[in-house]
């Protein structure tokens, strides 16, 4: 054969060969690879036994040739041993990293804050019962937060709730308040809804929710804000035994039903009589225990609406009767969920929040 000959079988082979590898997917069609191309009957190898049969001067330049194409041919192999490898390794990663039987990853959920909860079965509750919710402003007159309610300026009972009061000067006698109580929403909604039709001002049954605020020294019970909800109800021949069972619902409905609510004698300017109402304790029902002392718990306050203060909502008191009761919302959280201290409400502590 002379060199041109080798030369042109050995750059066809080298061809062919690289063309090959790249369809060779296993370890054992490597080797047979191999063996066929770099072994000792390959036809590089037998090149350079063939040296010796060629004139002296074509001997370098097939000698070179040969070398390479066995060098390209070489590292072709192992190019294409180290692909073969790690794709192997990807695939048992791959075959891992969809084991169905792992435990999942697990995600942050959101959740509602509890105070979130607790407002939103309260709203299921009185909405069953027919009360819409009326949403009522948290800077107030004090006109609305204490006169048309019966406190009169100078009034005692203005004592009951330590005010923070805007510092907005010129307003003489009607300063403007945070709101201490919900309670100025009974004389918005009644003003609304009796305008309505002012001769003959329609029924009002209202549920208002909402933030109050007080100067108070903060401790396990007493924060600076809370929420209240407040009810109202108007109407035709609406006495204090409707009051009694619609307060005796929610506590079934919140503490299951053997539940049950008791009415103590008090007073507040703008509810005659007036009662505080207490909800027989859940945990020992009445025989007194660490979380109610007593056997009850103190919900929050009640009574008939005023005359004075249905007169000022524009309800002729000589025809309509009502009922209204404001509690603290927290206070009822406190009882569903164990949590025995108003502070962590605001606190924002994830510790607290994630166990809702
Ligand atoms: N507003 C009163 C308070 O905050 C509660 C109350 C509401 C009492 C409605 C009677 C009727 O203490």
């Amino acid at each position: 054969m002379s060199a041109a000959t080798i030369l042109q079988e050995l750059e066809a082979v080298s061809k062919a060969a690289v063309d090959e590898l790249k369809r060779v997917t296993n370890e054992e069609a490597l080797l047979a690879w191999r063996t066929t191309y770099l072994g000792k009957n390959a036809v590089v190898v037998k090149a350079f036994s063939s040296l010796g049969a060629l004139p002296t001067d074509e001997r370098p330049l097939v000698g070179q040739g040969a070398n390479r194409v066995k060098a390209a041919l070489e590292s072709a192999y192992n190019e294409r041993a180290q692909a073969l490898k790690e794709s192997a390794l990807i695939q048992s990663l791959g075959a891992q990293a969809l084991d169905v039987t792992l435990p999942g990853r697990p995600r942050n959920r959101g959740r509602l804050h509890p105070d979130t909860l607790i407002l939103r079965e309260l709203l299921q509750i009185f909405g069953d019962m027919g009360f819409q919710v009326f949403q009522s402003r948290e800077v107030e007159t004090d006109e609305y937060n204490f006169q048309l309610l019966n406190f009169p300026l100078g009034h005692p009972a203005r004592d009951m709730q330590d005010t923070y009061f805007l510092d907005v000067p010129n307003r003489g006698d009607n300063p403007l308040v945070l709101r201490t109580h919900t309670s100025p929403g009974q004389i918005r909604a009644m003003r609304e809804i009796a305008s309505l039709n002012p001769s003959n001002p329609p029924p009002v049954r209202v549920i208002v929710p909402g933030m109050v605020f007080r100067y108070e020294q903060v401790d396990v019970r007493h924060e600076t804000q809370f929420d209240q909800l407040e009810g109202l109800a108007i109407g035709e021949g609406i006495t204090f035994s409707d009051l009694k069972g619609t307060l005796t619902d929610m506590a079934r409905r919140l503490f299951g039903p053997s539940a049950r609510a008791r009415f103590r004698a008090s007073y507040f300017p703008f509810t005659e009589p007036s009662a505080e109402f207490d909800i027989q304790c859940f945990q020992c029902h009445g025989k007194g225990c660490g979380v109610c002392g007593g056997g009850w718990l103190e919900i929050g306050g009640s009574g008939m609406v005023h005359p004075v203060v249905l007169a000022n909502g524009g309800y002729d008191p000589a025809r309509y009767t009502g009922f209204a009761f404001g509690f603290g919302v927290q206070r009822i959280a406190m009882l569903r969920y164990g949590i025995n201290d108003i502070r962590y409400f605001w606190e924002n502590d994830l510790r607290f929040l994630e166990q809702f």
